[in-house]
């Protein structure tokens, strides 16, 4: 009789097991739907961000083109000219044409880069040589710099591993701290605009991303928010930046934090997993 109520409570027991394991797995499917949702939803957020920092790179980058094609227009005039001489002044001809084909794949290089940046894609992980990424958006917003008078140096560490990640959304991190520092630099009246963009290696593991500012630095209100979606101070911000950013770093397994600087400015930084790809 013992026997047989222990074996009632085993199978009501496992009938409960079966039960929970029944509704999650009714569940299951909803859950992934609602995180391929959210996946779905993230990615284009991220877009529109990547869409709307390029927006306001337009017309430094517009700037940064029409140099290259006016040169390069100046370069196939000058070569027309050697070549009406009489004799034609073959060599001169021929430097002037190699400087118009420079011209000419300065202008495609940025083309190719904004393209990129604007392209809507799946997050990969790939090989990234994360001071080749941060190089290019530093091209890529010198103009803005130049423009808001913010003089820009970087200190790329040389030997850095290569490591396994998106490219375009790392760059998108580096766009997006690059941007703020430029937008919080250009706020404030006086002092030097001085950005500071770094890369090392700590010991053997994570490498570390910094972009520095002499900006107005963070009250203790921003300080606690800024990474909140939609926190933003600033008259046509979205307040999606740094989210996105901290969002995209963590997914690579990394941290984004940000510190005060003396006598004042902020840095943030990004520390990715130099785990080889
Ligand atoms: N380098 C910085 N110096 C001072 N304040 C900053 C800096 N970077 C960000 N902030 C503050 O954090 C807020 C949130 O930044 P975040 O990049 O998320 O949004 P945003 O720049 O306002 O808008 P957007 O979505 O266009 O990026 C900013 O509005 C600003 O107040
Ligand atoms: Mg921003």
């Amino acid at each position: 009789m013992r026997k047989l109520a222990t074996s009632a409570i085993a199978i009501g027991n496992e009938i409960e097991l079966l039960m929970d394991f029944a509704a999650q797995t009714a569940v299951a499917p909803e859950i992934s739907r609602r995180e391929r949702e959210l996946r779905e939803q993230h990615m284009q957020l991220a877009h529109t961000n990547r869409l709307v920092a390029m927006g306001e790179l337009s017309a430094s980058i517009a700037h940064e083109v029409n140099q290259p094609i006016a040169a390069g227009r100046n370069n196939v005039i000058a070569a027309l000219h050697f070549l009406n001489r009489d004799p034609p002044d073959l060599q001169e001809v021929r430097e002037a044409l190699a400087a118009a084909v420079k011209d000419a794949d300065r202008v495609s290089t940025i083309v190719c880069r904004m393209r990129a940046l604007m392209q809507k894609a799946s997050p990969r992980l790939d090989p990234v040589d994360i001071n080749e990424a941060l190089q290019e958006v530093i091209e890529l917003t010198r103009g803005e710099a130049l423009k808001n008078g913010v003089l820009v140096e970087s200190q790329l560490a040389q030997g850095l591993p290569v490591i396994a990640g998106d490219r375009v959304q790392l760059q998108q991190v580096a766009l997006n701290l690059i941007l703020n520092a430029v937008q919080a630099m250009g706020a404030v009246g006086e002092g030097a605009r001085q950005m500071l963009i770094t890369s090392r290696q700590i010991g053997s593991n994570d490498l570390y991303v910094g972009v520095q500012d002499t900006g107005p630095g963070l009250s203790p209100e921003t300080l606690s928010r800024l990474f909140e979606p939609f926190y933003t101070t600033k008259p046509n911000g979205m307040g999606m930046g740094l989210t996105i950013c901290r969002s995209i770093v963590e997914a690579h397994g990394g941290r984004l934090w940000v510190s005060a600087c003396q006598p004042r400015g902020a840095m943030f930084q990004f520390a990715i997993p130099a785990r080889p790809s």
